[in-house]
């Protein structure tokens, strides 16, 4: 059955073809279609124009969107759902006044999820990341990078990637695996990191790669977690088995990782709390792009990425929401949209390019998400009525969602 949107008050993020992700001042531009209708077969955008040109309506499930707007779902680049329990008592020890390194130096953090995750069974693990999923499409996410990263061990880092595939299998939404062993360096190697390296690259990758168990390869490198040699050594493992890299770099301090990234391809480098000026240097001279991550900035207290910075030299950025138990415990892109503005002074334009289009560019699915294009997949956001699109950032805390379409279908 085909399905047409008819009287959509403003069809946002129209595109004829886009090659590249949208940067700099081009950011600031949004194409849309005013007094619109889209038609969906197959699951799929098949058409879409002025209503002035709108087909006959016979043989179509007809959605009225008067007053609302519609535009392509939330692309979710980078978030780590797949976990156990939570880590509120964390949360509360930052109130009395601990930073996120005293409470991970002191047993909590990464490996306190490490902890959890090795002691609950797959089936448990998989409904508990299930529910984030679910939740998430709820708010309007249509595609989501899914990382590993709690294991820290050969059977932990299997059950977490065989959890994002069976989530693959079960749900509708577009998914990326990222293998993100390289998270921390769990106890047992602490006075042998050397093993555990070797454990990543020699063990797991083969096996993750017998298996097809993950798209893409991350390492946090960070004082603390992983220098930049062991950035390029881990990345270049993963390269050699076709996992292009997205990583994490530069949350509390610059060591030389956006460079390093950069210089083997990376698709992506995420956070950018701290950015020095040779790390804008090297941006500018590379087709890696930066992801920015609001709602952890939020959540610590910690800077906001520089987005004017960014996008005022010409660069493409795009944004995410860091689901995860520790830094970020919201999987909520609507959130990050208005944060964005509210934030890190991007217009709404800016941010729902970073939000969509380039997000899409940020997990290497532009060519099936991200904005509206015959072909692309029907994920949509219908919003409830609004008077212009920047209501949508403004009213933060609202939800302004009337329905969310997954391959065409209402979820
Ligand atoms: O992206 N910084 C590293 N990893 C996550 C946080 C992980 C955690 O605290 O559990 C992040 O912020
Ligand atoms: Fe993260």
């Amino acid at each position: 059955m085909k399905s047409i949107f008819i009287n959509i008050k403003e069809l946002i993020q129209v595109r004829n073809s886009q090659e590249a992700p949208i940067k700099g001042k081009d950011m600031s531009i949004l194409p849309t279609l005013k007094n619109a209708f889209l038609i969906v077969d197959d699951g799929r955008i098949s058409g879409f124009g002025e209503m002035s040109s709108c087909p006959d309506l016979s043989g179509f499930e007809v959605i009225d969107a008067e007053g609302k707007m519609l535009l392509p779902a939330w692309v979710d680049s980078h978030t780590h759902i797949v976990y156990s329990g939570s880590r509120e008592s964390e949360f509360v020890d930052r109130i009395k006044g601990l930073s996120y390194q005293e409470i991970a130096n002191k047993g909590g953090g990464i490996l306190n999820s490490a902890l959890k995750l090795n002691e609950t069974s797959e089936e448990e693990l998989f409904e508990q990341s299930a529910h984030r999923l679910e939740e998430v499409m709820k708010l309007g996410t249509g595609a989501i990078e899914i990382k590993s990263g709690y294991g820290l061990s050969f059977e932990g880092e299997m059950k977490m990637l065989r959890v994002i595939k069976k989530l693959k299998e079960s749900y509708p939404a577009v998914i990326k695996s990222t293998f993100l062993g390289a998270h921390a360096i769990p106890n047992k190697y602490k006075t042998d990191r050397e093993s555990y390296i070797d454990l990543l690259i020699s063990e797991l990758l083969p096996a993750i790669n017998a298996q097809k168990l993950a798209d893409f390869i991350d390492v946090f490198c960070e004082e603390g977690y992983f220098t930049v040699e062991e950035l390029i050594r881990i990345i270049k493992a993963g390269q050699e088995y076709g996992l292009k890299a997205k990583v994490h770099v530069n949350q509390f301090s610059s060591l030389g990782g956006i460079k390093a990234a950069c210089d083997h391809e990376a698709l992506s480098v995420d956070h950018l709390e701290v950015l020095t000026d040779d790390d804008l240097e090297v941006l500018k001279n590379s087709e890696t792009i930066s992801v920015g991550l609001p709602n952890c900035s939020y959540f610590l207290g910690i800077p906001y990425t520089p987005a004017r910075k960014i996008i005022d030299s010409g660069l493409a950025l795009a944004l995410a929401t860091d689901f995860n138990p520790g830094s970020s415990p919201s999987g909520n892109m609507n959130q990050v949209v208005s944060a964005a503005c509210i934030k890190m002074n991007m217009n709404p334009e800016e941010s729902i390019n970073a939000a969509t289009i380039n997000a899409a560019y940020a997990m290497d699915v532009h060519d099936q998400v991200g904005s509206i294009q015959k072909g692309l997949r029907a994920n949509l956001i219908l919003t409830t009525e609004m008077s212009t699109l920047d209501y949508l950032p403004y009213a933060f805390g609202s939800n302004m969602i009337d329905s969310v379409f997954i391959n065409g279908e209402k979820i």
